[in-house]
């Protein structure tokens, strides 16, 4: 990207803040409990939403780079709670976390559990008119959700 487009990409992402904040602030409430949640909440879900984060597996490094990159374009957590927060998501986020099924967003079904679009749409759609997945066999009630993706993905779900 040349630095005029890039200028206009993040001025756009800013204006699609004022909109995105309040659905943010709903999802935001779906992030496991523990240290730093509340920082992530505050600064990471300003200009999108926290399936950003979601769709993530980072070890502390990446996560570290990621939390740079982000206060280079705005985001304003000080030395303190950007340490806070790489250490959350290190720890949620991290190489090996599992997936929360029952609030997982499109982008980390796709993402973290290698569901295709329509899969994922499918896993949504259940889950809104079903409720809670209570164990992974549960996953096998989806339509259009094969077995052999849900069996080969199911030490990777937690309810
Ligand atoms: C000032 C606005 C702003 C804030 C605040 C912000 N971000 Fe971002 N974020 C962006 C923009 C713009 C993008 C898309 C461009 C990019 O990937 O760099 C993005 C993309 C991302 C991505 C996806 C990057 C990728 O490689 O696909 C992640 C992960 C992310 N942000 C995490 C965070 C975290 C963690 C925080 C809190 C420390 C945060 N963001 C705070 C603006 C912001």
């Amino acid at each position: 990207m040349t630095k005029t487009r890039i200028r206009i990409f993040l001025f756009s992402a800013a204006a699609a803040c004022v909109c995105l904040a309040v659905a943010a602030d709903e999802e935001a409430k779906f992030l496991p409990a523990g240290p730093g949640k509340d920082a992530v909440i505050k600064y990471c879900t300003e200009c999108h939403g926290s399936d950003n984060v979601r769709m993530k597996r980072l070890d502390s490094d990446e996560w570290a780079d990621t939390v740079a990159q982000m206060v280079d374009h705005g985001a304003k957590a000080n030395q303190q709670e950007q340490a806070a927060i790489v250490a959350y998501l290190a720890q949620n986020f991290g190489k090996n976390s599992k997936v929360l099924i029952n609030t997982a967003p499109l982008t980390e079904l796709k993402s973290v559990l290698d569901f295709n679009i329509t899969e994922a749409k499918a896993v949504l759609a259940y889950r809104n008119e079903h409720g809670d997945f209570k164990d992974w066999h549960d996953l096998l009630k989806v339509p259009g959700l094969p077995a052999a993706k849900v069996e080969a993905k199911k030490d990777l779900l937690t309810f």
